[in-house]
């Protein structure tokens, strides 16, 4: 159980590359099941969640190497399993997302049902519907969803609610079936049109992704390719707050302003100095901070992984910041941390109020998901004294040696094993 100490105060300065999305290498990971042919991904974050996803590819008999420098090489060229046994689906939910490409490929798939996590009960009940327009039998016993199909067919899959991971599932599974699906209703965020550009450099025809529809004609086979994933924009939003949060003067390389444009506009709007250019970002804190509310919604509105990490900046800001979770039912676990350390919030709910400017005292805290601890490191660089934060394999399941990325810039952190 390794834990980081943090000595705040530290005034950050100097460049960070970020590294690529965690959130786009794991679907990419698991479109390599849609082919025998080798995949070649590029800028993969080995964060233990992409090792989580190698074990899991590993069982079902993908052979997966990581390459120098962020590079995965994956072939599936004979499947020796179907099944995502629960002992690995129990720490990573995001294995779901081999239902899809197994069900295209082998028409058969036994996946551990995720169950609820820190920050919601997050059921798959829109997966499997899905999964069930297109021709599959689903049912789901002991703990399992058992998924079978003598083919899988086009259909026109309307989603009740918006669904990431349940649109990569379903578009995986589409570009294999007879005919044309249509995905009503579906996730726009970067990571879906991510996950479709590779589709299509593998030979898939997806139109639309990035859209609220996206139009997938199913083809025969999918060939192998090269393919590099996009930037991991909730790190980057993360370093911009460490940024504002230290007074300090940050440039970001290798991402894509892009991807946070409700972020770096909410964060303008509380006073914080953010430039932009093609691939990199300069944040310059040190500006009075405001309060500023914030209302998390499906991309492209304020992401609600970054949700956490803003709090976190509200308790250095003037005035009350009312910030509203729209998307998980159980997303504060970082608010009682960060009073631990002095901050003064409210929780009403789907509501935090967050009255600042509240000066911080370094604490032993606690973490309890990858976001919330991400929002404790934060508050730590901005305390008097000493933080101990606990339990950061939360943190290490996304963000890549965080410590030596903000120890390069001047913050005063240590992995403590
Ligand atoms: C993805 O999770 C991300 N994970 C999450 O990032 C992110 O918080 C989330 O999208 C929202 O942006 C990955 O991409 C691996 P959803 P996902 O399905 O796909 C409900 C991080 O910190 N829902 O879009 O699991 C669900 O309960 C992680 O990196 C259903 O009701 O999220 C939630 O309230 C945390 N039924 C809402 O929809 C379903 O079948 C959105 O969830 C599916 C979802």
């Amino acid at each position: 159980m390794d834990k980081l100490r943090i000595i705040g105060r530290a005034k950050l300065n100097g460049t960070i590359r970020i590294g690529g999305s965690k959130n786009s290498a794991l679907p990419a990971m698991a479109a390599s099941l849609l082919t025998e042919d080798e995949l070649l991904l590029k800028n993969v974050p080995f964060v233990n969640d992409i090792y989580t996803t190698r074990r899991l590819l590993r069982e079902l008999g993908v052979e997966v190497d990581f390459d120098a420098d962020h590079m995965v090489r994956l072939r599936a060229a004979s499947l020796q399993s179907y099944e995502a046994p629960y002992d690995l689906v129990k720490t990573m939910r995001a294995s779901v997302l081999v239902l899809g490409p197994l069900l295209a490929r082998l028409k058969r798939a036994r996946v551990s049902l995720p169950g609820g996590c820190a920050i919601g009960a997050r059921p798959i009940d829109l997966h499997i519907k899905g999964l069930q327009k297109l021709g599959a039998e689903v049912r789901t016993e002991h703990g399992y969803v058992e998924a079978t199909a003598q083919k899988l067919h086009g259909a026109q899959i309307i989603f009740d609610k918006i669904t990431v991971t349940g649109t990569e599932n379903l578009m995986m599974a589409a570009v294999l079936a007879e005919g044309q699906t249509i995905l009503e209703n579906a996730a726009r965020e970067p990571e879906v049109p991510d996950l479709a550009d590779l589709l299509k450099a593998m030979g898939a025809r997806i139109e639309g992704a990035g859209t609220p529809t996206i139009v997938i004609d199913g083809v025969p086979a999918l060939k192998g390719a090269s393919y590099t994933v996009i930037a991991d924009r909730v790190e980057a939003g993360t370093f911009l707050i460490a940024g504002a949060i230290t007074g300090g003067d940050i440039e970001l390389t290798a991402c894509n302003p892009g991807h946070l444009t409700s972020v770096i506009e909410k964060l303008r709007e509380a006073g914080v100095s953010i430039d932009t250019d093609q691939a990199s970002l300069r944040v310059k804190g040190g500006g009075a901070l405001v309060s500023a509310y914030v209302v998390t919604k499906e991309h492209p509105g304020f992401a609600t992984d970054m949700q956490a990490q803003y709090m976190a900046l509200m308790t250095q800001a003037s005035g009350i910041a009312v910030i509203t979770e729209n998307i998980f039912e159980n997303r504060f676990m970082h608010a009682s941390e960060l009073m631990r350390m002095g901050a003064n919030i409210r929780i009403d709910g789907p509501r935090a109020l967050v009255a600042g400017k509240t000066g911080l005292s370094g604490a032993n805290v606690i973490a309890s998901d990858l976001r919330a601890s991400a929002s404790l490191v934060l508050a730590g660089l901005a305390a008097d004294g000493a933080t101990i934060v606990d339990r950061i394999y939360h943190l290490d399941r996304g963000y890549e040696r965080i410590e030596e990325k903000l120890r390069s810039v001047g913050a005063q952190i240590e992995r403590l094993k």
